[in-house]
């Protein structure tokens, strides 16, 4: 049994996977060349991907060996979970040791924006600066605005509750309302709950773009939120809106973006997430109403080790421990997968 770790591995959690077999390191920041990745998976029992792994059909089929994907992110966008379930692979991924770290983030790019943080910091250091002025660099009060949070599942919860604490009214759409009117949505518990504690009132996407000053996406890219935000999106929302996304760039349409950047369609954007990272559109690098981040949503130190944990400790209990993971993607092949060791 031989395991191929896609990214580098923290020392303690390098010992821990070394008790099932010996790991092969591969370092990249983007997607290996699928050619490139089927080589590299020739005898591997298990590999540990990122984001920007592709584990599509051609490789996955191309790898015979392979019995388990553990993925170190939450999103798993770039896995093709259904043939993986056919050809027997395992997938795990690391849901809720990321939320708060990603949450925090996506807030930070809301003060960011409103407050103009980064043009204010660059106004400072280029010696820009003459002395106090009433209206230098006024931004957006943050204060009893309206949030749109697109998806509400565990991150989009975290980032409700940081901004419930700052006073903004919160609106959500979750991602079964997708096409549904305000009258086609069925109010359950779990809403009933998120009005008690964050007066949040869940709504139809429409309603939430057309009564947002700040919206906010936390839902999983799928084909169904492929380009989920466009030109029509982007068109409903009010002038003074600023954009957040820290969950995948493939959910908006960059184009449109861009376009309503430029237009002064909305007021600005904070993005930690692209189209075709590590590119970035060449109008949102120019903007100076958005404001960028690489993808470190859930990178902190802390939450960065807890997400390796979880992959590693996936793999050790399929393997040494025959024991379920917590986190399968795909748990209904468990039993026949088990049987088949
Ligand atoms: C995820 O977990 O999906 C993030 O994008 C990477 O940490």
């Amino acid at each position: 049994m031989k395991i191929l770790c896609l990214g580098r591995l923290p020392q303690d959690l390098e010992e821990k996977l070394l008790e099932l077999a010996p790991i092969d390191f591969i370092d990249r920041t983007t997607a290996l060349p699928d050619h490139e990745l089927i080589e590299a998976l020739q005898g591997k029992t298990i590999i540990l991907t990122e984001p920007q792994d592709q584990l599509n059909e051609k490789v996955v089929a191309a790898a015979p060996e392979l019995k388990m994907i553990a993925q170190r992110a939450v999103g798993f966008d770039n896995i093709n979970l259904p043939v993986c379930s056919q050809n027997n692979i395992l997938v795990s991924n690391t849901p809720g040791v990321l939320d708060n770290a990603t949450a925090d983030l996506a807030f930070a790019l809301l003060l960011a924006c409103g407050r103009r943080i980064v043009e204010a910091d660059s106004y400072v250091r280029s010696g820009q600066w003459t002395g106090f002025e009433n209206d230098l660099l006024l931004g957006t009060e943050i204060f009893g605005k309206t949030i749109g949070i697109v998806g509400m599942g565990r991150i989009g919860y975290a980032m409700a509750k940081r901004c419930h604490a700052f006073s903004l009214k919160i609106i959500y759409s979750r991602s079964g309302d997708l096409g549904r009117d305000d009258n086609e949505i069925e109010i359950d518990e779990r809403d009933k709950k998120l009005a008690l504690e964050l007066n949040a009132q869940r709504v139809s996407l429409e309603t939430l773009l057309k009564n947002s000053n700040f919206v906010s996406v936390h839902c999983l890219l799928s084909a169904t939120t492929t380009e989920l935000i466009g030109h029509k999106e982007f068109s409903l929302m009010p002038h003074d809106c600023i954009f957040i996304n820290t969950a995948r760039g493939k959910i908006v349409d960059e184009q449109a973006l861009a376009d309503a950047i430029f237009t002064n369609k909305i007021k600005g954007a904070g993005l930690d997430v692209f189209y075709s990272e590590p590119a970035v559109h060449k109008l949102l690098l120019a903007a100076p109403n958005v404001v960028l981040a690489p993808h470190i949503g859930s990178a902190t130190a802390e939450t960065r080790h807890a997400m390796a944990n979880l992959a590693v400790s996936a793999a050790l209990e399929a393997f040494k421990n025959k024991s379920k993971p917590a986190n399968l993607l795909n748990p209904d092949i468990w039993q026949d997968w088990l049987e088949k060791q």
